[in-house]
């Protein structure tokens, strides 16, 4: 059985200007690495993208998940971009790679990390969703609208090979642990727990019908590994699309909706998602609104072939209106919640640092 992976693995290195984008020179040192990959035939293949101020790296390969060579490669590919983004004096140069001697798994070192293998279909398409300015819950919404949400993929009512339903891992990144939840029948138990997306993530999700892998996340949060506040864990994920899987208009539709996530100006705040082709992937207003892209690609035997920029779409451009309107009026609250992040998820931000100076003038209310 030939398997195909795909690695997604993602950091912010450094950015220009402030936390907006990443540098075209990172950008070629990513694709020169990665091309060296391939000619030593590490890789089949590879995509090297941004969203704001992320470096994306899409790998193909036929050595499955978790592999050493594999991690290292985008491990030493980002020690080499973090060295230019510090010699070009980028912000945040080196920001993600807390841990710099590697040893053998790039998860928990601070880049991001999504990985999916599987036995490539007749025809196998995929959707690669890189976001900013946000965290890995924020996948919780759209993946449960796309794999549960019969009012959202038509495909779980009228699809005999969806009609099964979809199983999904949630892990409880606090308490690093992890459940299953099979849909439809555990839906509102799985609701129970997603609806705290800062807490419970989704991690992957299978196919009732035959346990086939049908998407994966990363869950990767950067503050719990460094005990503070140094960005947020820019989320990323894969989605297999069609032929018993939703299709790629099932999976596109949840993002119509700019759902509130927690993000943008000092990841302390909730704000609209907006998705966006990738020449719109750089927030700039108060460090957001929060970008989602999604890229589409035909797998052939580990090729990845032309891209497809799925939210450069007019069909999208409503949404992205109806961000800017909610962002307006969500913007209005300055300092308050709901638009600042409750106190118990202010933990790891600056915030406490402030609170921690009045310590000693609280008294006792008799
Ligand atoms: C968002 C983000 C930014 C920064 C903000 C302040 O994820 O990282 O919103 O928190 O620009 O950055 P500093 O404290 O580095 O000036
Ligand atoms: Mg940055
Ligand atoms: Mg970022």
């Amino acid at each position: 059985m030939v398997q195909t992976t795909v690695s997604l693995i993602k950091a912010d290195v450094g950015s220009y200007v402030g936390h907006n984008r990443v540098h075209p020179d990172l950008i070629a040192k990513a694709n020169e690495s990665l091309q060296k990959a391939k000619d030593e035939n590490l890789l089949i293949d590879f995509y090297v993208t941004n969203c704001g101020d992320d470096l994306e790296l899409i790998m193909t390969h036929s050595k499955s998940i978790e592999n050493p060579e594999i991690h290292k490669l985008a491990f030493d590919t980002f020690m080499e971009c973090a060295d230019i983004a510090k010699s070009l004096k980028l912000y945040g140069a080196g920001q993600d790679m807390l841990k710099t001697a590697f040893s053998g798994n790039i998860k928990g070192m601070g880049p991001g990390v999504c990985e999916i293998a599987f036995e490539e279909r007749k025809s196998e398409p995929i959707i690669c969703f890189m976001a900013d300015k946000t965290e890995p819950g924020a996948w919780n919404l759209p993946l449960f609208r796309i794999f549960a949400d019969p009012f959202s993929t038509a495909g779980l009512i009228i699809d005999t090979k969806l009609h099964e339903g979809f199983t999904f891992e949630v892990h409880d990144v606090i308490e690093n642990k992890k459940i299953r939840f099979k849909c439809p029948a555990e839906m509102y138990d799985l609701l129970a727990f997603i609806g705290t997306p800062h807490r419970y993530c989704i991690k992957s999700i299978t196919r009732n019908s035959d346990d086939e892998i049908a998407a994966v996340s990363s869950t990767d949060r950067l503050s719990l590994i460094a005990g503070k506040y140094v960005g947020k864990d820019d989320p990323a994920m894969i989605v297999r699309a069609q032929s018993g899987f939703p299709a790629v208009g099932e999976v596109l539709e949840p993002f119509a909706l700019p759902f509130m996530v927690a993000g943008a100006m000092r990841g302390s705040h909730h704000f609209p998602m907006m998705p966006v082709g990738h020449k719109d992937a750089h927030p700039t207003r108060f460090d957001g609104p929060p970008r989602v892209i999604a890229l589409g690609f035909q797998l052939n035997n580990g090729k990845l072939g032309k891209s497809v920029d799925c939210f450069d779409d007019p069909s999208f451009d409503r949404a992205r209106q109806k961000c800017n309107e909610i962002a307006d009026y969500i913007r209005k609250h300055g300092p308050f919640e709901p638009h600042r992040l409750p106190e118990s998820e202010m933990e790891y931000t600056t915030l406490p640092q402030i609170m921690k100076k009045f310590e000693k003038r609280f008294e006792d209310i008799k």
